[in-house]
């Protein structure tokens, strides 16, 4: 059966316009207003945070960012973070929420990522793990064809920041299971097409622009996933249109 969707897409998600996949795992984290503490795990500058931790005041958000620069600007952006810029290690606590948006195609020792992520969630916590492949498909594009090329060195030169690689599905969940997680669910974000069409959607049509994306996206992953040859790393047909794909992992 079809599995329609009549809830609104809510001001917290919307902050987050242009990225379904983020605007879906907004909302399931801001569906109740009980108190939590959310860790963002690669955060950025920030993207979205500002509004919705305005709109939820009941979260509690800590972020780490490797890149000084993005680290400076989260914080003067989202005054109420915690942000840390060093080592993920001395970072303590224990999240209801792990989020990491576009980080695990960046990171350069994916089994120490996990180790990290798993010593911060709390049991019965949710860690949404989103990557993306868009990097490794665009040839046109010099500055990714240059990091593509030479990522595999960067590590051993100290240049971590600009590291980049291809994530192949069964390694990522792999690495997921070695570390503790069990995965609760997979699924395929962001169709490439209407990513690009967001952006051209004046502002007051984002609410009914978002409604139609997410459910579309929905009912993509729940009627229309199969099976097929490899292709790019994942076996799943939604993944040639949809570069972006998210784990829901939990403690094992
Ligand atoms: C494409 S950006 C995404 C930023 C943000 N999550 C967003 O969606 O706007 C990738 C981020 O991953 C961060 N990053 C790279 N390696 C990382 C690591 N090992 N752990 C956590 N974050 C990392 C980078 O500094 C960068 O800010």
């Amino acid at each position: 059966m079809p599995q329609t969707l009549d809830r609104e897409v809510s001001p917290a998600a919307l902050a987050w316009f242009g990225n379904a996949a983020k605007m879906r795992i907004i909302e399931r984290i801001t569906a109740d207003k009980s108190p939590k503490r959310v860790f963002d795990y690669g955060a950025g500058s920030g993207a979205g945070w500002a509004r919705t931790l305005a709109d939820h005041p009941e979260i509690e958000l800590t972020c780490y960012e490797p890149n000084p620069r993005s680290a400076e600007a989260l914080r003067r952006a989202v005054h109420a973070a915690r942000v840390f810029s060093d080592q993920p290690d001395e970072i303590t606590g224990a999240f209801d929420y792990i989020v990491s948006f576009s980080v695990f195609e960046h990171v350069a020792d994916r089994a120490a990522y996990f180790r990290h992520a798993r010593r911060l969630l709390k049991p019965g916590g949710r860690f949404f793990l989103n990557y993306d492949d868009g990097h490794f498909r665009e040839p046109g594009n010099l500055l990714d064809a240059l990091r593509n090329r030479i990522a595999p060195i960067l590590p051993a030169i100290g240049l971590r920041r600009y590291y980049q690689a291809r994530v192949h599905r069964a390694d990522a969940d792999r690495l997921a299971a070695q570390a503790g997680f069990e995965l609760v669910d997979a699924r395929y974000d962001n169709v490439e097409d209407l990513k690009a069409l967001a952006k051209t959607i004046p502002e007051q049509d984002h609410p009914a622009f978002a409604q139609m994306w997410l459910d579309l996206e929905e009912r993509l992953n729940s009627e229309f996933a199969v099976g097929s040859r490899m292709h790019l790393g994942d076996t799943t047909n939604l993944w040639r249109v949809m570069a972006s794909r998210t784990l829901e992992l939990t403690a094992a």
